[in-house]
This record gives structure tokens, sequence and C-alpha cells, in this order.
């Protein structure tokens, strides 16, 4: 999809239309800029920050001013694509109020059109709350981050009976709580199918198969520029990493030979100025 601004509502009418919608995230003005030219439906400011950008271990140090800060940049850069903050940990787990508060800066601050938080029926009485106050929000099922020391570590999410079942109830608790769409990740593709049929609004996957309404990726996954680790359902569409190693270590050789700055990089001076400076 290219052309006309990307909304919450371009969300529910990709599902009913059976177009697939497109998301990746973005911390910076540039990328955002260059995804947003190459037709992205959604750009995501993730509190993965915290680990492709910021180099924590994982996203739990990320805060509400590291979000809008990197989201103002990101709103500056996209003209077309709906731009969600992700509401960090512990920004939405306190009160209600807190939370309220927390999202609206993020729309007040950030500049983005909605906000996405992690969890299900833990979480239900804030979602209805920033909805309540004209937020658009966007959930998160499955491998859900913030819950990394809860969980033991990055695992799918979702394979026991237990566990499936409370995954179906908890969106259906937040379909009915008023989100817009719910990311499901690292959900076993049968499960991430299944919610989708049930729900009327979108499901966006991460590692939760092809039948999702729509798909999300961390570009720097998705470009090959974060190497610390490759989790099984990133597709490297581009080797970036490596391609600037290699135009850097050009760039290197080259001002060290003094082949760069060569004269069409140069400014050049008045031969009779130059004289006087002598
Ligand atoms: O923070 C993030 O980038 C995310 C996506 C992986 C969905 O939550």
């Amino acid at each position: 999809m290219t052309g006309k601004k990307f909304t919450t509502s371009s969300f529910i009418e990709g599902k009913k239309k059976n177009e697939k919608i497109s998301m990746l995230t973005a911390y910076d003005y540039s990328t955002a800029k260059l995804l947003d030219e190459a037709g992205v439906d959604s750009l995501l400011v993730g509190d993965s920050l915290g680990m492709v950008v910021l180099g924590y271990e994982n996203t739990l140090q990320v805060t509400v001013d590291d979000i809008i800060h990197h989201c103002k940049a990101v709103a500056r850069g996209a003209k077309r694509a709906l731009i969600i903050a992700d509401m960090p940990f512990l920004s939405y787990h306190v009160s209600v109020e807190e939370s309220v508060r927390n999202a609206g800066r993020m729309i007040q601050e950030g500049n983005a059109h909605a906000v996405k938080l992690e969890g299900g029926e833990e979480v239900v009485d804030k979602v209805r709350a920033i909805v309540r106050a004209q937020i658009p929000v966007i959930g998160h099922l499955g491998l859900t981050p913030q819950s990394v020391n809860l969980f033991g570590g990055f695992k799918v999410q979702g394979k026991s009976e237990e566990q499936a079942k409370k995954m179906i109830q908890d969106a259906l608790l937040l379909q009915e709580a008023g989100v817009f769409a719910i990311v499901l990740e690292c959900v076993p593709e049968a499960l991430a199918k299944l919610i989708t049929e049930k729900l009327s609004i979108p499901t966006i996957g991460i590692g939760a198969g092809k039948y999702c309404d729509g798909q999300v990726l961390v570009t720097q996954d998705m470009l090959g520029m974060f190497s610390d680790f490759k989790p099984r359902f990133v597709k490297q569409y581009a080797q970036l990493g490596e391609n600037m190693k290699i135009a850097c270590k050009q760039y290197i050789e080259e001002m060290r030979t003094m082949e760069f700055p060569d004269k069409e990089h140069t400014f050049a001076m008045d031969e009779e100025v130059l004289s006087k400076l002598y």
C-alpha cells in the first residue's frame, strides 16, 4: 500500500480486505524517512531500541524519555506511516493514572499516533483507560520481552494447552478493551492462525507464521545490521552491516593514502588572498 496516510482505520480495513499490513521498527529520522518512502504502513518505535541501538542486554532499561526522544525523530522522518510508540517496562504497570499519563506523553511529546503495550488480562484495565483517553492502543502477546525474567529467556510461547488457551482469552479481552491490533511474537503458526481467525481486529506477527494479518520485524535484524544474535524467525533482506564495514574500510584506506578528500570534495581559495597569509 502506498499514497494516503495509513491510520488505525487502515489496519481494520486491511484485515477486512485481506490486505497484509507491513510494520518495521524505526528509531531515527533518516531511517524512518527511508522506510516511509519505501512504503511501509507502520513504524514502531519499539523498546528493542534498548538492544539494537543502545546496546543493553534486554529491553528493561529503556525509559519513557528514551522512547519519546527517538519517537520525535521518527515522526519528523515519516509522512505516511502510522507511528506507534512502545510503552517501556514500568511505564504502565504501577497504576492506571500513570499509564494514561505516560501514554499521553508519547502522543503529546513524541508525536506518536498510537502506543503499544505488552500483556493480556493483567494490563487490560490500563488498556481500557488509555483508549478512553482517546489514545489508540496496539496489544502485544506471546513472547513479551519485558517479561524475559519471568519466562527465563526469549522462548516460543503458547505451546501448551494452558498457555494457548490463556493467549486466546487474552486476545479476546484486549479486543474487547478496544485495541486496534495485536502483535503476536514467537507463537506457533497454528495458534497465531486460530487467534487471527477469532479476532475482528488484525494480528501482526513476528515469529508467528504467515497467517497473521501483517508482519513486523526489527529493522536492524532484517537489514543485517545487528550481529549480537539472529532470532530464527528473522529473514535478512540485506547485509548492510557487512556493506558498512566494507565502505568504512575503504574510507580509512583512502584517507590514509590521501585519495580522499579529492578535488570534488574540497573548497578552493583565491591565490592572491592566500599569498597574503604567508
Ligand atoms: O520492541 C519491539 O521492537 C517490538 C517488536 C519486536 C514487536 O516490540
